[in-house]
């Protein structure tokens, strides 16, 4: 194909666009994949908001390699499986450790501004920091916003290049099933929220990089795009989804009424910050022996249990002990926010409280990133490849990212030109709904499921907690597919369709898993149990499976 093409169709006159691979978001799965394919072929990436919008650009630690010749690959793997919870696929964790400098590598030929340091001996190399979980100095950083510059690099070379073309404001409604090839997918439906109509998209190739889901919770760190889209219609295509239960709640969001999801990274605590009460009494150590730099599993259960213990509304998070140049050297970016609140945090201590932050599970995938279904591939926060386990080391996410997406392009490219569907594609049948009369319904949908999710399926877990979250996804299930049968959509209707199934998907594997690892606790079944096992959800009547952990060709 040598250009992207959009037409009219004459059934139903909705707008049709084909490219020869469709990558929905535009974070760094999706930019990192587009810029690896497009020399070779059309892409079309879809945004559903500002295509700068997402967690990528909000990342603020790292991106964790070995670049130390003190560290190991070995000592990466070891690190990762343990943080882990003992839950990961070992072959998903060395396979993205032994391609993790590669993958920096290449982030750093198109400029990404990692921040660097001069050695006794004259020598500049880069400055690595250190997170929970991580043995050694591991985190190529950009200094406390590294998803800035990760996002801007990628953007900036994808805006530039002619086979790369950007849809902003599209949101992607669901896949659209091939009627003559089982297993495939023809394109999908989008949204176009400025036009306010349905269009379609029709590409042999289709990657979802559509974030994670942890906008299900009342609290997070996560910006409005992380609604678990891509999840959720993987899932109603027929793919399999793993891990559910384990969403990560991160220990440290800034805790004031003005700051909405501001995050406090952890490598503050890697460059020696405390966590204390409001007297400054430190607790970490009586709840792990790695103190503040255990797993964050571990403390946000911490906070969580102190905070109730004491009916408190924060925890604090204390630098203040470091020189103060060091401080605003380090962490401008959070120097900066705090400061404009009222919180100077080169002399006095930081509120903090847990928010749910990172989505462990998602869509099974292969090694190539392809899931279930033959052309579809997933990359990203959306997809399950094995690596976290039942807890995700910190800066793992966005090497993740970037391996992935290498592998992704690697295999499309072997398959460009070897599929083709010119199958007509059913039209979007919008002659039987009206305009939605009540969106407080929507909005008050909204609201329900994120509190309850927070309250019955957040840091602590209980079997009646998650049987009455359960009762009540069934009933929001139900109001929101007969308002998703009678009115048009919208993009909140959108969102809340896939926040319901990303909710029933994490309490039925919450429900599924009897013991408490990782993320994942239960006070019904504090322990854990002999040989435990991802918990895999398969939609009924599926019948193409990936290997997760395997190179499929
Ligand atoms: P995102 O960057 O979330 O992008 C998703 C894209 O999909 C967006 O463009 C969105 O518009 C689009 N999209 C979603 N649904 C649709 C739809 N239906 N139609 C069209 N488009 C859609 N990880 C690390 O490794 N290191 C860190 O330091 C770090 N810090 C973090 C700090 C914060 C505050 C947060 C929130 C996360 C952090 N993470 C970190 C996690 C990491 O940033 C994310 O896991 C990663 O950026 C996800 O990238 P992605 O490309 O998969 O998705
Ligand atoms: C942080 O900077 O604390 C977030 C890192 C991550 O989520 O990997």
């Amino acid at each position: 194909m040598k250009s992207v093409s959009s037409s009219l169709t004459s059934s139903s006159n909705a707008i049709e666009h084909r490219c020869d691979v469709l990558i929905i978001g535009s974070g760094a799965a999706g930019l990192s994949l587009a810029l690896k394919l497009a020399d070779h072929c059309q892409v079309i990436v879809l945004s559903k908001s500002d295509r700068n919008e997402g967690s990528t650009r909000y990342a603020q630690g790292g991106i964790a390699a070995v670049f130390d010749e003190q560290d190991s690959i070995e000592a990466h793997v070891r690190d990762t499986l343990k943080a882990g919870g003992d839950l990961c696929e070992e072959k998903a964790v060395r396979f993205t450790a032994e391609k993790a400098k590669e993958a920096l590598s290449w982030l750093i030929e198109y400029g990404v501004p990692f921040d660097t340091e001069t050695t006794e001996s004259g020598e500049e190399r880069f400055h690595l920091t250190r997170e929970g979980g991580h043995s050694h100095r591991r985190i190529l950083h950009a200094a406390d916003a590294t998803g800035e510059a990760l996002q801007i690099t990628l953007n900036d070379a994808v805006s530039v290049h002619p086979n790369i073309h950007i849809f902003e404001r599209y949101n992607a409604i669901d896949l659209i099933p091939s009627k003559t090839q089982k297993g495939h997918c023809t394109g999908a439906y989008v949204w176009n929220r400025q036009q306010e109509h349905v269009e379609v998209i029709r590409a042999p190739f289709i990657a979802l990089a559509t974030g994670g889901g942890s906008k299900v919770y009342q609290y997070t760190s996560n910006p409005d795009v992380s609604s678990g889209d891509g999840i959720a219609m993987a899932w109603r295509a027929g793919c399999r989804v793993a891990n559910m239960e384990f969403n990560q709640f991160h220990p440290t969001c800034l805790y004031h009424p003005q700051a909405r999801n501001f995050l406090i990274t952890e490598a503050l605590r890697g460059e020696g910050a405390n966590l204390c009460h409001a007297d400054g009494t430190r607790f970490m150590k009586k709840f792990d022996e790695r103190g503040d730099l255990a797993p964050r599993d571990v403390v946000a259960r911490a906070i969580d249990y102190e905070m109730k213990r004491l009916g408190q509304d924060c925890m604090y998070l204390d630098i203040s002990h470091k020189p103060a140049d060091f401080i605003v050297k380090h962490f401008p970016n959070i120097y900066r926010k705090c400061r404009s609140l009222g919180i100077d945090i080169t002399r006095e201590p930081i509120p903090v409280v847990p928010a749910a932050h990172y989505s462990c599970g998602g869509v099974m995938t292969d090694f190539n990133a392809k899931t279930d279904l033959e052309n579809v591939y997933a990359i990203g926060e959306v997809a399950y490849t094995g690596l976290h386990g039942a807890n995700r080391m910190a800066s793992n996410s966005l090497l993740e990212c970037i391996v992935f997406a290498r592998s992704a392009a690697e295999h499309i490219l072997q398959r460009l030109n070897t599929v083709t569907y010119e199958e007509p594609i059913p039209p979007w049948d919008e002659s039987q709904v009206s305009d939605s009369d009540e969106e407080v319904i929507i909005q008050h949908n909204w609201h329900e499921l994120r509190l309850f999710m927070w309250d019955y399926v957040g840091i602590v877990r209980t079997d009646k907690r998650l049987e009455r979250a359960m009762r009540r996804i069934k009933l929001l299930e139900q109001e929101i597919h007969e308002y998703y049968a009678h009115f048009k959509v919208s993009n909140n209707l959108l969102e809340l369709r896939n926040l319901v199934t990303v909710a029933e998907l994490i309490v039925r594997c919450a429900m599924q898993r009897k013991e408490s690892r990782g993320l994942h606790f239960n006070l019904d079944h504090p322990n854990q149990i002999e040989d435990a096992k991802p918990t895999v959800l398969k939609p009924k009547g599926s019948k193409n499976e990936c290997t997760v952990g395997s190179l499929t060709t």
